[in-house]
């Protein structure tokens, strides 16, 4: 199997299964406690239906549109994610290369691998900076300062993050940042000798961007669930979003806004987008999935910010039913890092075009000329 014969998520996990040590496949994969949020987060798109439009003359699909103070050429973004590096040594500057190269948006994580100053000198592509509170609140100041000199057009803090999920699979294989090569886990490492030798031939690893603060999770290894435990502020609050809004000063979303409360609150404090999101299933298993939310947040607030859809997306459609819903994009996190792990740079490039293609082919079959006419006369919600 190669990355040829990669067309759809399965495809790209499975060939990211082989390739990626266990626990570092798993840390992906997984979600919190039984997964049932995990596992909904893609199911709910199920429960609604697209009603197409014939006879329309559509040529053409225009599937761009504005995020972030940014045209992007596809309404599918990377989300940000952790430590891209143990996927594939190129990590973000893969992802951010193949971003780029098909206009859309990067994302980039506090516990990024590569480094805000790396990244932005790579690419001139869309770029937005995933913010974490740390106890330290000195690391807000400074990633915001770096992040303002980097030109990264939008900055989104993480509201869904104050504790750790139960991530049973990690407890289980016992991944660490970085990976601890142990007893118990040398038989995981040994088993995928090509992981290994990148590994270690390759930039060491490192949280790049917050380092200069921390030795945890640099030099000293931690598992995610322990650093995150200890590091961030678990008593964050809508003051804390206030102030980095101010500080900012540019496009701003919260990320993991599920209720329609909050979303209205976002609006008040001055946020220009909210990324409905619940971790991709990571953090409180039972909750609802961002897409079951979208149309009473979209009824709510939809005309005063831009609503991202993060989660459970999968396919072309998935994306077509969240703009119909009342999204103006979406974001994934899964699918992409399984594509990174196939096959790095290349494999970013083949899953966007992958879903460029069925985004544009599934327009055309929808009637649908550009992406704003994609609305809630396109969809009918079965409940
Ligand atoms: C995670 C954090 C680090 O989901 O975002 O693993």
């Amino acid at each position: 199997m190669s990355l040829k014969d990669c067309y759809n998520f399965e495809d790209f996990r499975k060939l990211a299964k082989r390739k990626l040590p266990a626990p570092i496949f798993h840390y992906i994969d997984g979600g919190a406690d039984d997964e049932k949020t995990l596992n909904r987060n893609t199911v709910s798109f199920d429960e609604c239906d697209l009603v197409p439009n014939i006879l329309r003359s559509v040529g053409e699909p225009d599937l761009s549109t504005k995020l972030f103070g940014r045209k992007i050429d596809m309404p599918i973004f990377l989300s940000p994610t952790a430590m891209q590096s143990l996927y594939h040594p190129d990590g973000d500057k893969a992802s951010a290369r193949a971003a780029e190269k098909f206009g859309t948006m990067y994302s980039m994580s506090t516990m990024a691998s590569f480094s805000i100053e790396e990244i932005a000198n790579l690419s001139s592509g869309p770029k937005l900076f995933q913010l974490y509170i740390h106890k330290d609140k000195s690391f807000t100041d400074d990633l915001i300062d770096r992040c303002k000199r980097a030109n990264f057009d939008g900055l989104c803090l993480t509201v869904d993050t104050l504790v750790a999920g139960n991530r049973e699979r990690d407890h289980r294989t016992g991944f660490t940042t970085p990976p601890k090569f142990n007893f118990e886990s040398l038989v995981n490492f040994a088993m995928k000798p090509g992981w290994v030798f990148r590994y270690l031939t390759n930039k060491k690893f490192e949280l790049a961007n917050i380092k200069h603060k921390t030795d945890k999770g640099t030099t000293i290894t931690k598992s995610v669930i322990d650093y995150v435990n200890e590091q961030y502020d678990p008593n964050m609050d809508w003051d804390d979003a206030e102030y980095c809004i101010k500080k900012w000063n540019g496009p701003f979303a919260l990320k993991g806004v599920m209720s329609v409360e909050d979303a209205k609150r976002a609006v008040d404090i001055g946020c220009t987008a909210i990324i409905i999101s619940n971790h991709g299933g990571r953090q409180l298993d039972g909750s609802r999935s961002p897409f079951d939310q979208l149309k009473a947040i979209s009824d709510a607030v939809g005309d005063k910010l831009e609503i991202i859809l993060d989660g459970g997306v999968r396919r072309g459609t998935h994306v077509l039913k969240a703009l119909a819903a009342g999204a103006t994009a979406c974001s994934f996190g899964k699918a992409f890092l399984f594509s990174l792990g196939a096959g790095g740079q290349d494999g970013v490039e083949r899953l966007l075009q992958n879903m460029h293609d069925e985004i544009r082919r599934n327009m055309i079959l929808m009637g649908c000329k550009s992406l704003d006419e994609l609305d809630r006369s396109k969809i009918i919600f079965r409940n």
